[in-house]
C-alpha cells in the first residue's frame, strides 16, 4: 500500500536569513539580503509558504529567539522567525568557525583555516540556540529542512528535542576529500550533528562520495555507496546528490522584460567598447577575482589589438566586510583594477571597471544581457548560481559562457567553455576563443545549456529533495502549495 505523507507545513532554517534587519532612528528597517542559498531557497517557501528560522543580521547585548516578521511586510507570503546574535557570537561563531575554519576547509584552503576552541564552543552554543529556536516552534506535520555548514550540529540537537521530526539538510558548499576534512580537529562532531537528520543533499556526486569516505573513514559507519544509504544509530539516512537549479522562468521573463532590455542598451552604450565581458560575485576570495583580473591583465598584454575594443566589468558584491582576510582581498582587487588601467588605459577610456555593490534581479539581469562573455571562474565553488543565471537570461541563444571546471555547475553546464583559474594563461587565452566565438557555435552551445538549465530547474530541485525525503519516510510525500 502507498502511504502518502501529507506535508502541513515548511520550516527552513539557515544562518543567513532572507531578510535583513536594522534599527534606524525611524524605526526598524528590513530589507531583502543577497546569497545564493537565499535565492533558492526563496523562491520555494514563497510558494508552500511556512516559516524560517534565521538570524538577520542583528546583534544584541542579550541575544536569542526574537520575534516573527511577516515576509513580504504587506501581503505576506511566509514568516521570518529571527535568531539573534550577540557581538562575540557575530566574531566567534560567524565570522569564527563558520567563516575562518569551515568555510576554506570545505573550499580547500586549509592554510587560511584558524582553529580556535573559543570559536567552536560558540559555534556549539549557537547551533543549540537555532535547534531550541525550531523545537519552540515544530508542530506535527512540519518538514524541517537546515541549510548549510553554519549549522552543522543544528539536527542532532533539535533531534534531541523532537525524536520524531522529520528533518531534511541541504550543504551548500563544496564538501572537501578525507584528507583535507579529517584536519579539523571536530571533524567527528561535525559530521555527527547533521547525520541527525533523514536525509542529506550535496550539489555534486563528488561531495557525496567525499562525505561517504569521510563518515566510514572517521566514524567508522556502513555506507552503501550504490543506494545512497548511510547507517546511523539504527536509522537508513538518504544522501543524494542534488544540484540546485535557478527559477529559470522567472530568468526569462525579466530578459523579455522591456525595461530590463533597455538598460542592457544603457550599459552597453555607456560601456562604449565592441566588447563586454562580466564577472558578477560575492567579493570572496574563492571567487577567484583577483586571479581573473591577472588573467584579464595578461589578456590585455597579449592581445595589443583589442585595447580600444574591451571592457571587463566586475560587480563585486560586498560580503562579510568585517571579517579579515576579506578586507584584505578588497584592497587587493582595488589596487589590482587601478594597476591594470594605469597600464593598458587612456585618458577617456578604461579596459576594467569596478563595482563595489549589490543589483537587484532586474539590474542583475539586464548585465547578464548586456555582456558578450561571463567569466564565472572561481578557485573552488559548491555550485555557483551566476553560471545558470547568465544562462537561462540569454533568451537569444547568444553569449559565451567561460567557467571554472571547479565550480559544482561545470558538471552539468559542459558546453561552457572550460578554463583553469589557478593558471591565468589558460583563462587569457579561453577568454579570447569566447570573443572570438562564431555566432552559431554561441548559439549551440548556449540552446544546449538553456535546455539544461530550463529541465532542471529549481522546481525540480526541490521535488528531488521531496522525492528523496520520500523514500526516507517510505510512500510518496505532498506539500500544499506545490
Ligand atoms: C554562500 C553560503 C551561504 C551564505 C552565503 C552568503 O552562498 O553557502 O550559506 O549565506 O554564501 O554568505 P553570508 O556569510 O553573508 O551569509
Amino acid at each position: 500500500m502507498t502511504v502518502l505523507h501529507n506535508l502541513e507545513r515548511l520550516v527552513v532554517v539557515s544562518n543567513r536569513g532572507p531578510v535583513e534587519i536594522k534599527e534606524t532612528p525611524s524605526g526598524v528597517s528590513v530589507s531583502h539580503t543577497v546569497s545564493g542559498l537565499v535565492s533558492a531557497v526563496e523562491p520555494i517557501i514563497e510558494a508552500t509558504g511556512g516559516i524560517w528560522i534565521a538570524w538577520c543580521g542583528r546583534k544584541k547585548r542579550k541575544p536569542g529567539v526574537g520575534h516573527t516578521w511577516p515576509v513580504p511586510r504587506t501581503e505576506p507570503r511566509y514568516s521570518v522567525r529571527e535568531v539573534t546574535l550577540s557581538a562575540s557570537e557575530h566574531r566567534d561563531f560567524y565570522l569564527g568557525f563558520a567563516n575562518d575554519c569551515l568555510w576554506p576547509l570545505c573550499h580547500s584552503f586549509i592554510d587560511r583555516c584558524v582553529f580556535n576552541p573559543d570559536y567552536w564552543r560558540s559555534y556549539q552554543l549557537v547551533n543549540q540556540r537555532f535547534a531550541d529556536a525550531v523545537a519552540a516552534d515544530w508542530r506535527e506535520g512540519d518538514v524541517v529542512w537546515i541549510h548549510d555548514y553554519q549549522l552543522a550540529l543544528t539536527p542532532a540537537m533539535f533531534r534531541a528535542l523532537r525524536p520524531e521530526a522529520r528533518i531534511a539538510f541541504f550543504w551548500h558548499i563544496p564538501f572537501p576529500s578525507y584528507d583535507v576534512f579529517s584536519i579539523l580537529p571536530w571533524a567527528r562532531e561535525i559530521l555527527k550533528g547533521f547525520l541527525a537528520c533523514d536525509n542529506i543533499a550535496f550539489h555534486s556526486p563528488v561531495y557525496l562520495d567525499n562525505f561517504l569516505h569521510c563518515v566510514s573513514w572517521l566514524l567508522d559507519l556502513e555506507v552503501d555507496p550504490e543506494a545512497g544509504i548511510v547507517r546511523w544509530e539504527g536509522r537508513d539516512i538518504i544522501v543524494r546528490a542534488l544540484p540546485i537549479g535557478v527559477d529559470a522562468a522567472r530568468f526569462i521573463a525579466l530578459a523579455t522584460e522591456p525595461a530590463v532590455r533597455q538598460r542592457a542598451e544603457a550599459i552597453r552604450r555607456s560601456i562604449g567598447a565592441r566588447f563586454l565581458v562580466l564577472g558578477a560575485d560575492r567579493l570572496d576570495y574563492t571567487k577567484g577575482i583577483l586571479e581573473r583580473l591577472q588573467a584579464v591583465e595578461l589578456f590585455l598584454e597579449r592581445n595589443p589589438g583589442y585595447a580600444d575594443d574591451f571592457t571587463f566589468l566586475q560587480v563585486a558584491v560586498p560580503t562579510r566586510t568585517e571579517g579579515k582576510a576579506y578586507r584584505e582581498l578588497r584592497r587587493a582587487v582595488e589596487e589590482t583594477v587601478g594597476r591594470i588601467n594605469g597600464r593598458f588605459g587612456e585618458q577617456w577610456r578604461v579596459p576594467v571597471r569596478y563595482q563595489f555593490r549589490s543589483l537587484n534581479p532586474e539590474y542583475l539581469v539586464a548585465h547578464y544581457l548586456a555582456a558578450d562573455v561571463a567569466l564565472v571562474t572561481p578557485l573552488r565553488d559548491g555550485l555557483n548560481l551566476v553560471a545558470k543565471e547568465f544562462v537561462a537570461s540569454r533568451i537569444d541563444n547568444t553569449g559565451v559562457l567561460v567557467l571554472s571546471p571547479f565550480a559544482g555547475a561545470a558538471e552539468q553546464l559542459t558546453e561552457a567553455v572550460i578554463a583553469n583559474p589557478y593558471y591565468p594563461h589558460d583563462v587569457a587565452e579561453q577568454l579570447r576563443f569566447a570573443l572570438e566565438m562564431p555566432r552559431e557555435e554561441q548559439a549551440r552551445r548556449m540552446r544546449a545549456m538553456r535546455e539544461n538549465v530550463t529541465r532542471y530547474n529549481l522546481t525540480h530541485w526541490w521535488q528531488s529533495i521531496l522525492d528523496s525525503l520520500a523514500q526516507t519516510l517510505g510512500g510518496h510525500l505532498r506539500l500544499s502549495g506545490l
